[in-house]
């Protein structure tokens, strides 16, 4: 089974380009609205650094989600799409001082600080402007995620947050500064994560901190944010279109022992935008090798970086064919021997012209696209547009 694309609209466009099936984004949308209206006191802020596309953050916006930004430019895009401050968080090892006072003059609901001298930093640039900035400590969990090594970050060896021993002492730290208010505590163990198993671990570890911070510094956490990282089903981007937010969200709130009036802040970034994304190329030249054909495609890793990157799969199709299946390596036309889509993939008859769609592209594509080559940057068009 192929996905469904407006083929007859395509023609008008220039390939490569990014389409967004808004109407998988809006169910995607639904099912977490719907999910979390069963739940207390839950807040989905959507990592825009999955996809940043003005109109994919509109629609996201209008299903009354917060955004969890990395950078001031991620803060500006948030805004500009209508996205509420007081429903920002801003994390992040490197803040540089004008995003954190572009945060501090939009007053965003927190920054997630990730070390002794960010929150020195914060401190200063607040009083300097008479604010006093909400922060949430983000602790490294030290919970190993199964997935890919370059997309695991809640280990002792990576870089991002404070360690699990130094948590006391920071928190004693901010609680003694005058313009920054310690309001909650932030993990992430990492991206495209299936086994519920992993988040259940990072669950434990949240729970035996509460109880030790509790028991030592004698404190209710306010805010407990947990992250991203819900995978999605590259294989079958049509069969499972909609991630299974029902088993995320209940196994979470469930495994996490909430105190009275704890808020629980989830940051899926991936989980809701990667399957409305399809790259469109068309085939430029079938070529055949020594050994194997190629089908040689207008895209390539400078539109779409996660094959050469992470060895990401990711479905090809061939949309404009219903010829019999033969086999290709589907590569783009840059000079690098990694810009390769897919090896040995079956996709019906090919021919030059042909659509090719790189499916479960839409997080982490457009908005990873570079310009090697002098290659211009792929634009984005969502269903709506196409109208
Ligand atoms: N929160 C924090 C603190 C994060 O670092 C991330 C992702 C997210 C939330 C969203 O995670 P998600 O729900 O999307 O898994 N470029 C890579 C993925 C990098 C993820 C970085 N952090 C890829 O293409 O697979």
């Amino acid at each position: 089974m192929k996905g469904n694309f407006p083929i007859d609209k395509f023609g008008a466009l220039q390939t490569p380009f990014y389409y967004y099936d808004t109407h998988i984004l809006r169910q995607t949308l639904e099912l977490i609205r719907q999910e979390t209206s069963k739940m207390e006191s839950v807040v989905v802020h959507y990592a825009i650094k999955a996809n940043a596309n003005p109109q994919i953050l509109r629609t996201i916006r209008e299903y009354g989600l917060g955004a969890d930004c990395v950078s001031g430019g991620e803060i500006k895009a948030a805004l500009q799409a209508g996205f509420s401050p007081d429903k920002i968080v801003f994390a992040g090892v490197g803040k540089a001082d004008w995003e954190i006072n572009l945060g501090l003059e939009h007053g965003i609901f927190c920054f997630n600080v990730e070390s002794i001298p960010e929150l020195e930093i914060i401190n200063e640039l607040a009083a300097a402007k008479g604010l006093v900035a909400q922060v949430e400590l983000r602790v490294n969990p030290e919970v190993k995620a199964h997935t890919h090594a370059n997309i695991t970050t809640g280990l002792a060896e990576n870089k991002f947050g404070i360690a699990l021993s130094d948590v006391e002492h920071v928190i004693t730290l901010a609680q003694q500064m005058e313009h920054v208010k310690f309001i909650g505590l932030h993990f992430h163990i990492g991206s495209q994560i299936l086994d519920m198993g992993d988040f259940a671990a990072l669950c434990n570890r949240v729970n035996e901190l509460l109880v030790l911070l509790e028991q030592q510094l004698h404190i209710k956490i306010d805010n407990i944010n947990v992250g991203g990282g819900l995978g999605v089903d590259y294989q079958h981007p049509n069969r499972q279109a909609i991630p299974d937010f029902h088993e995320y969200f209940k196994t979470i709130n469930m495994l996490i022992r909430r105190r009275d009036g704890q808020v629980l802040h989830f940051e899926p970034g991936r989980s809701v935008v990667a399957q409305c994304g399809s790259l469109i190329s068309k085939v430029l030249y079938v070529k055949q090798g020594a050994n194997k054909q190629f089908a040689i495609l207008d895209a390539g890793m400078t539109d779409l970086i996660r094959p050469a990157l992470y060895q990401a799969y990711h479905k090809i199709e061939n949309i404009s064919s219903e010829l019999p299946l033969e086999t290709y390596d589907v590569v783009g036309p840059i000079c690098e021997s990694s810009d390769v889509f897919g090896k040995a993939v079956d996709l019906n008859k090919t021919n030059r012209g042909d659509y090719i769609a790189i499916r479960s592209a839409g997080a982490y594509g457009e908005i990873m696209a570079s310009q090697y080559n002098c290659r211009a940057l792929p634009k984005g068009y969502t269903t709506e547009d196409l109208l």
